[in-house]
């Protein structure tokens, strides 16, 4: 590990609860790659106490911190600045401080996109992102939608349990959409879209440890296609499994975590770190050890 000493570099997390995050053992972990002074602090706080805890954090050097649920959307009310794609998605993941000044980020989007190109061949994503399929309206949904309309999707359709809200969704990031044509499709609806989808994801919880699988056949997804899950406890999600049983291409959900930790990472300390089998060996063991 990196040497700490009275100049390093704070950064951290706010959200509740942060006890389970794997962000501290990702940047730490290229801290000690890069030879960089610094350290990682899970802010934990005590319930309610958000605004407090804001203006403790104003009063430290801080280099910057990541925001995970439920502040995403509460903290663009905190900032000095917003990057105009993050104001767009209406949520932040990371701040930047500059002299004092928060500056906020949503790097969710561009890491998850990061993540996708790694995962498959240029052409493949190319002609697959045209035509996608976005399970799920959440928070991540609406990070994703804009990374895959910038990403060159030409269609996009959003499908929700809450159909409303893929709805507001779409009405929401229509800004901007520079040529991707969206359309919501009610959740119970959902196999319809299967045989046009070259790009599956499901941004639901469903399928993640403890909840119910992703109830979807995808026998008549096209061949050469891309099924992505968010989700990554566990790694291959029973979606996933499906997906590999069909010969398409399966896209798992911790290369979004690793790929925003990026993101962020580069934005604090101006280095780009890789992602790398050993940093997910690593990731995955300490989320055993949790
Ligand atoms: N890999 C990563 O880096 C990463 C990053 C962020 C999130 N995630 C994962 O992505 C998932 C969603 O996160 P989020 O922040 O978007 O959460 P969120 O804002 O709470 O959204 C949850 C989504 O799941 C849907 N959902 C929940 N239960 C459902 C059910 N029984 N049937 C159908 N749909 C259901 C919700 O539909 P309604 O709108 O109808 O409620 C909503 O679309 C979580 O599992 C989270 O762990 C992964």
């Amino acid at each position: 590990m990196a040497a700490r000493t009275g100049k390093a570099s704070l950064v951290g997390l706010i959200g509740q609860p942060v006890t389970h995050s794997l962000s501290p053992a990702i940047h730490e972990y290229w801290m000690a790659q890069h030879g960089i002074d610094g350290t990682y602090i899970p802010f934990r706080h005590a319930p309610g106490a958000m605004p407090e805890l804001l203006r403790a954090l104003r009063t430290l050097d801080l280099r910057g911190f990541n925001i995970t649920v439920p502040y995403k959307s509460e903290m663009l009310a905190h900032l000095d600045s917003i990057d105009p794609e993050a104001k767009a998605v209406g949520a932040v993941n990371t701040v930047v401080v500059e002299k004092g000044r928060w500056h906020g980020l949503n790097t969710d989007g561009s890491g998850y996109l990061r993540h996708l190109q790694a995962s498959t061949s240029k052409a493949q994503l190319q002609s697959c992102i045209q035509e996608s399929l976005v399970l799920g309206g959440g928070g991540a949904a609406r990070s994703i939608v804009a990374a895959l309309m910038r990403g060159g999707a030409q269609h996009l359709t959003v499908c929700n349990r809450s159909y409303e809200k893929a709805c507001a969704l779409i009405s929401h990031l229509q800004p901007l959409a520079r040529g991707t044509r969206l359309s919501a499709l009610p959740w119970e609806r959902r196999q319809e879209a299967v045989p046009k989808a070259g790009l599956l994801v499901n941004t639901t919880s469903l399928g993640m440890e403890g909840h119910a699988p992703l109830e979807l056949s995808l026998d008549a997804m096209p061949a050469g296609g891309i099924v992505s899950d968010i989700v990554y406890a566990p790694l291959e999600t029973p979606l996933l499994a499906k997906a590999r049983a069909r010969g398409l291409t399966p896209v798992e959900g911790l290369g979004m975590l690793l790929g925003q930790a990026a993101e962020a990472f580069h934005a604090w300390f101006g280095v780009m770190p890789e992602v790398t089998p050993k940093l997910r060996a690593h990731v995955l063991a300490m989320r055993e050890a949790a």
